[in-house]
């Protein structure tokens, strides 16, 4: 049987801290499912189909990473796929409090699904996606930050008017 995990998230963009985590994740599944969420609470910069095509991009060559947009309960999604296994990364102690509650819910509601935590490498353990686009917005660089497809996507938005953050 195929050893796959779920790797949820906004991604609105995906950051080299999230690609960081899929490669780990990589090492040890013979699957991962990006899952984008499509509702956020908070008005995405890129739309689902956005953020999809991005992380769709990045990971192109590579058969056992699978993007998939997804809606309703995050375990309801990795049952529907087969997966028992949800990877999240932990960046530092201001996480720990919002993982633990999600874990602890997500195992009341589906007791075969895992969490499973990993912390990203140093140099990405102060990024978020909320600081990228703040950053950018404000005319800093985000090289090293976010892979290349991510930052001529959020220029074309500043391009376009179309360039707005949230925190
Ligand atoms: O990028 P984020 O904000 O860390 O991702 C949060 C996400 C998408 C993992 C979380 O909001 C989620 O799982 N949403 C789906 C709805 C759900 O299952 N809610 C109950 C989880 S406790």
């Amino acid at each position: 049987m195929e050893n796959k995990a779920v790797y949820p998230g906004f991604f609105d963009p995906i950051t080299n801290g999230h690609v960081d985590i899929i490669l780990r994740g990589q090492r040890i599944f013979d699957k991962i499912i990006v899952a984008v969420l499509k509702n956020p609470k908070k008005r995405p910069l890129f739309s689902t189909k956005e953020r999809v095509a991005m992380i769709q991009k990045i990971f192109a060559p590579q058969s056992d990473i699978e993007v998939k947009a997804f809606d309703g309960l995050l375990v309801e999604f990795a049952k529907r796929n087969k997966a028992n296994i949800v990877i999240r990364g932990l960046r530092a102690v201001s996480d720990f409090e919002y993982e633990f509650q999600m874990s602890l819910m997500n195992r009341k509601l589906n007791s075969e699904i895992e969490t499973l935590y990993m912390m990203p490498s140093f140099r990405y353990s102060f990024l978020s996606s909320g600081l990228v686009k703040e950053v950018f917005g404000l005319g800093g660089s985000v090289k090293d930050l976010v892979p290349e497809i991510v930052e001529k996507n959020l220029r074309e938005k500043l391009k376009k008017g179309k360039y707005f953050y949230t925190n």
